[in-house]
């Protein structure tokens, strides 16, 4: 990593599906650090799908990036320099308060998702706090806590499962006792999950054209607990095969990626919920960011006794990040996808 700052900088909104000639690369000079503010060079960028409603004009549920701006996002990063006294030169961070640049300069007053966690290299990899010890994790936890709560003997149907959220679902949900069931594009995909603990998958695109006949012969006695990544043609099958009592948590919407800007267009589901008693709810992580030191202590805990698995997809270089991001819309990831900006002190 030089003394130049590389960072990517909005260009133009996407129309439709994000394309990587939505940013621009910009240079400027390492910036300095004023009073009280820390300097940290990110080590791992985080890939997110939510990113994808920064770059939008339609309304969200947080602010959107500007055009010329520099693209929102996380990192685990190492402080340089530093003038506040709670944080030192070699100190390592998470924020999702970063961006995509190589070096930033951060508050460490400031509180929420874009504050500065410490990164504890004892509990796993130092990335693993862009993944299972940190926001989708935490996301994948506190949702099967306060929503799913799979009990011994459920099934468990997780869309996007071999991603950063959905892996993590289906091993709390085999942790918990519960049957938990893949839904993902390919094969590959499917094989990995079953690695880690699922017990049966839904290959969607192989069975797009009867993909709720699918999902019941994976699910024989119903789905009790729906955990829908995607959104689309994915949440109408799984609603066709809902439990008495079912918990549908609304996670994620990628399969909208391309379509983001326009109404979510597709079936209603209302008789089927009013039929099966089923219970539907939105999960927000920003909501909950009080309680991720006690999901990330129960996710290492779960990893050190080897009850967690996962699995990563990297790639080197910030020059990566926008096709990194059109990637995880597009299905070509295969686990949590990030980027290395720059050299690991850990590994
Ligand atoms: N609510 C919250 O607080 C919160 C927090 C974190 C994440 N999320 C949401 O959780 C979901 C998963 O996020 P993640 O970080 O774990 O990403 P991820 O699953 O690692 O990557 C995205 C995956 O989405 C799948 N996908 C892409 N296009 C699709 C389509 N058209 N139809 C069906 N699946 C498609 C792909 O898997 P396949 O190869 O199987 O298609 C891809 O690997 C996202 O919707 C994200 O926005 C929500």
């Amino acid at each position: 990593m030089t003394e130049t700052n590389r960072s990517w900088v909005l260009d133009s909104y996407p129309d439709g599906m994000p394309e990587a000639g939505n940013w621009r690369l910009e240079e400027a000079p390492r910036p300095t650090p004023g009073a009280g503010q820390v300097l940290a060079r990110a080590i791992y960028l985080s890939v997110d799908p939510y990113m994808r409603g920064r770059i939008s004009k339609a309304a969200n549920y947080a602010a959107g990036v500007q055009l010329g701006e520099v693209m929102h996002g996380g990192a685990v990063a190492e402080i340089v320099e530093s003038d506040h006294p709670d944080w030192k030169p070699g100190d390592l961070i998470e924020t999702m308060g970063f961006g995509w640049r190589e070096w930033a300069v951060l508050d460490p007053e400031t509180t929420g998702p874009n504050g500065l966690r410490r990164v504890d290299p004892s509990l796993g990899p130092i990335h693993a706090y862009l993944s299972y010890l940190g926001m989708p994790g935490v996301t994948a936890w506190l949702a099967m806590q306060d929503i799913g709560r799979a009990k011994p003997g459920e099934t468990v149907l997780v869309s996007a499962a071999s991603g950063a959220v959905g892996q993590v679902v289906g091993q709390i949900a085999k942790d918990a006792g519960a049957r938990a069931v893949a839904v993902a594009s390919s094969a590959d995909k499917l094989a990995w999950c079953e690695e880690i603990g699922f017990d049966a998958g839904v290959n969607y695109r192989e069975r797009a054209d009867d993909l709720a006949d699918a999902v019941k012969e994976a699910c024989p006695d119903g789905i009790d607990v729906f955990f829908d990544n995607t959104a689309g043609p994915i949440h109408d099958a799984a609603m066709k095969n809902l439990a008495l009592g079912a918990r549908i948590v609304i996670c994620g919407m990628v399969s909208n990626a391309g379509t983001f800007d326009q109404p979510d267009m597709g079936e209603r589901h209302l008789r089927r919920i009013l039929v099966a008693r089923a219970r539907m709810e939105g999960f927000l992580i920003f909501d909950h960011m009080a309680r991720w030191d006690e999901a990330r202590r129960a996710l290492a805990a779960m990893a050190a006794d080897g009850r967690l698995k996962f699995k990563t997809d990297r790639l080197d270089g910030i020059k990566h990040m926008p096709q990194a991001f059109v990637n995880l819309l597009t299905s070509r990831n295969f686990g949590k996808q990030l980027v290395q900006a720059g050299p690991d002190p850990t590994a």
